[in-house]
């Protein structure tokens, strides 16, 4: 328990699930002239290319649709009032934000979440709900009327909602990590405003400026070491400790969701960016991929809404183009693939995956549940990455190595405590080759567990 038993639910909210904000917005202008100069050495056009004047290319373009079969997957459609704007989980709460306001998503059906509270400044009702973030053991919920904060099934005012809510918020991203190492996890909070990016931490706001860039960005996601912008189809990384900025080149298309592959978003955690052409994955070596999700010559689909699963820590995306839909598990360093191909009707707006690990995608007055709680599956999660990372040599026994087929389950599932133990010592992949984000490895440890095929 954070808070006596003795308070009231509301008053023990508005204690711990308060944002302290004390200091005024401080700008820090970012990008100097070299910095301009380096966003102009890095922006590239694709990969093959091969950038011009020895330019750093930084973006590959992956094209070819998700990987795997449809497997599938049970779902279940619920209605609800209006339309989805936003979704997100904390614990055991899923919320919708829709133009009407917050309803809570669970196996029971999608019901609206009542406002509680006594503060002169709390409204009658929240109004359309702009963003959801998780922040501290709840959301915050960004509507029309307030900034409010859920948990335990009802709706309060945040603390944060007098300091905040005049800011004009159409955008809230967080992360929640100890990083000043007291011991203690910390959420840290980014703000999407009409008058640009803006920073909560340590109860300090500070607005970002981007050269060349006016009012609201359309994405953003902030890292302790990184930033990343978008507005529209420009995409700039900014560097916290140098304040230098670099726009990603290419085509990227409109850039409209960001997400980390983990909920404390540490530096050189794999980002997500969707875009109208495709899915965009920063590796954590700093490398930028394009997975196209179609063949070449083919429209891309649009990557509209990405989601985590904060308890086993996947990662999902909602990617559609015309009246194909597909839901697909982001793989680092992979063509994502492929959970389920949905009719598409309407376009789904927004995602979240609930705390049994069913992923959630909303439409206007839909909301589709997927049953992807079940157990890892060796044929669509596991095999994919040893065939990334293992096959090029143990497919065929090159390079030494033994002939081994870990893409099979039976060989996978016999030898599965030795590779485990080969890949946490990191003598596989040997060092030279590809190495396999800790991401995947967990995934290949989770799996082990139940071992299903
Ligand atoms: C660059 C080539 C290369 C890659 C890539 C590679 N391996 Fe290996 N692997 C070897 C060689 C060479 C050996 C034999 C020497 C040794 O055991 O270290 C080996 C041995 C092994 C063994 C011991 C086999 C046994 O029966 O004793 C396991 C397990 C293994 N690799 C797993 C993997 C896994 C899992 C991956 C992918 C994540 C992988 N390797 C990627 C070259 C490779």
């Amino acid at each position: 328990m954070f808070y006596a038993p003795s308070f009231s639910r509301a008053q023990g909210v508005r204690r711990y699930g308060a944002l302290a904000v004390t200091g005024l917005a401080l700008v820090v202008a970012c990008g100097s002239r070299e910095a301009d100069h380096a966003a102009a050495a890095s922006t590239t056009t694709t990969t093959s290319g091969g950038g011009e004047g020895g330019g750093d290319t930084r973006l590959v373009v992956v094209h070819g649709p998700p990987t795997g079969n449809d497997p599938m997957v049970a779902r279940e459609n619920l209605k609800f009032d209006g339309y989805a704007v936003a979704a997100g989980t904390r614990g055991g709460l899923t919320l919708v934000g829709t133009s009407l306001g917050a309803s809570e998503a669970s196996h029971a059906g999608v019901l609206p979440l009542p406002l509680l509270g006594d503060e002169p400044a709390l409204p009658a009702s929240s109004g359309a709900v702009r963003a959801i973030a998780p922040y501290g053991d709840g959301l915050l919920v960004a509507a029309d009327e307030a900034l409010l904060f859920a948990k335990d099934g009802a709706l309060f005012l945040s603390g944060g909602h007098e300091a905040l809510h005049p800011l004009g918020l159409i955008g809230l991203s967080s992360r929640t990590a100890d990083e000043d190492d007291d011991g203690a996890l910390e959420p840290h909070l980014a703000l999407r405003t009409k008058g640009g990016l803006i920073e909560l931490e340590d109860g300090v706001l500070r607005t970002w400026s981007i050269p060349g860039e006016t009012g609201a960005p359309s994405a953003a996601l902030v890292q302790r070491d990184r930033l990343f912008v978008a507005y529209d189809a420009r995409l700039h990384e900014i560097d916290r400790a140098t304040l230098q900025t670099h726009r990603v080149g290419g085509e990227l298309g409109r850039i409209t969701a960001m997400a980390c592959s983990t909920l404390a978003c540490p530096p050189g955690s794999v980002i997500a960016i969707g875009t109208d052409a495709g899915l965009l994955e920063r590796g954590a070596d700093g490398r930028y991929a394009l997975y196209t999700l179609a063949a070449e010559g083919e429209t891309p689909l649009a990557v509209r809404a990405l989601a985590l699963d904060e308890v086993s820590q996947r990662l999902y995306a909602l990617a559609e183009a015309g009246s194909t839909a597909v839901l697909v598990r982001v793989l680092t360093g992979a063509r994502p693939t492929l959970v389920a191909s949905i009719d598409a009707t309407q376009a789904a707006s927004t995602l979240a995956v609930d705390k049994t690990g069913d992923v959630w995608a909303f439409y206007g007055g839909v909301a589709t549940r997927f049953a992807t709680g079940s157990p890892l599956s060796f044929a669509s999660d596991i095999a994919p990455v040893f065939q990334t990372y293992c096959a090029s040599c143990h497919e065929k026994g090159t390079n030494g190595a033994p002939a081994k087929d870990f893409t099979d389950y039976e060989t996978a599932v016999a030898l599965g405590a030795k590779v485990l133990e080969r890949l946490k010592d990191g003598s596989m992949p040997p060092p030279g080759s590809p190495p396999m984000p800790k991401e995947q490895l967990a995934l290949i440890a989770e799996w082990l567990v139940k071992m299903a095929p």
